[in-house]
């Protein structure tokens, strides 16, 4: 695991899209598997600026809320479709999520779970949740967990209500891709931001490999960057063998 700390967000999503940019430079058919929340919005809007470079890749996304459309502006679907697809010109159909509607959820995740296994991600881009999580493999996930529905626990359900008019409004369940789906990636890159991630951030780079934190498991990946800013990186002790910091 490689750590990186910047002085901002701005220069975190720099970074990224630098890290994103030479893996569609050396294959512009790539696989890249994307993430929703707050922390990759930067990210979006400096890959749009660089749209010519996207056109041509396959995207899988982590997680959909089950219950959720398309077309409900609280899915990720349309977050994804509003704030990145539709500028870059992507075709639709290089352009994957799990369903969160549409059948029977055994069969929606077996569906997704199939077509991870035909488009294996070059490089996966993750946040992290406040207690640990990837995707939305909350605490105690089993670490070679594929696509599976998960209950959403009433952090997640908290952290995620500033999106929704009212907290009754977050659904309670999601489909994500499990942990071994998002370890299969080739390479992986976290980014984190804030203060709120700081306890979150420790425990992935600095705590036990425990299922307790979804996260840590990156530590066994071989070739996982996280991306940080300050804040974010502020309870890391200062010196770390693995950690560089930029100012
Ligand atoms: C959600 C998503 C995660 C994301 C996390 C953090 O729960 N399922 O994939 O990493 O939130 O989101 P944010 O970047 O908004 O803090």
């Amino acid at each position: 695991m490689k750590v990186q700390i910047f002085a901002n967000d701005q220069q975190v999503a720099q970074q990224a899209l630098s890290m994103l940019n030479e893996v569609v430079e050396n294959n512009p058919t790539a696989v890249i598997g994307l993430a929703t929340g707050s922390t990759p919005l930067q990210l979006y809007k400096l890959m749009i600026e660089h749209k010519d470079k996207y056109r041509q890749v396959t995207t899988v996304n982590l997680d959909e809320y089950v219950g959720l459309g398309e077309d409900d502006v609280n899915s990720y679907h349309y977050y994804m479709h509003s704030n990145l697809f539709r500028h870059i010109g992507i075709d639709k159909d290089k352009t994957h999520l799990p369903q969160g509607v549409g059948g029977s959820l055994a069969k929606l995740c077996q569906d997704y779970n199939r077509l991870l296994s035909n488009n294996r991600q070059d490089v996966q881009i993750l946040g992290i949740g406040s207690n640990g999580h990837i995707a939305f493999n909350e605490p105690y996930t089993p670490f070679d967990s594929v696509t599976h529905v998960v209950d959403l626990t009433p952090s997640t359900i908290a952290d995620n209500s500033r999106l929704f008019d009212r907290i009754e409004d977050v659904p309670t369940q999601a489909i994500t891709m499990g942990i071994s789906n998002i370890m299969a990636s080739k390479s992986i890159i976290v980014i984190a931001t804030g203060k709120a991630k700081a306890q979150a951030v420790y425990d992935m780079i600095c705590g036990q490999v425990d299922e307790r934190c979804p996260a840590s498991i990156l530590q066994r990946h071989n070739n996982c960057t996280v991306l940080l800013d300050q804040d974010a990186g502020s309870l890391l002790p200062a010196h770390l063998d693995n950690v560089k910091y930029i100012a």
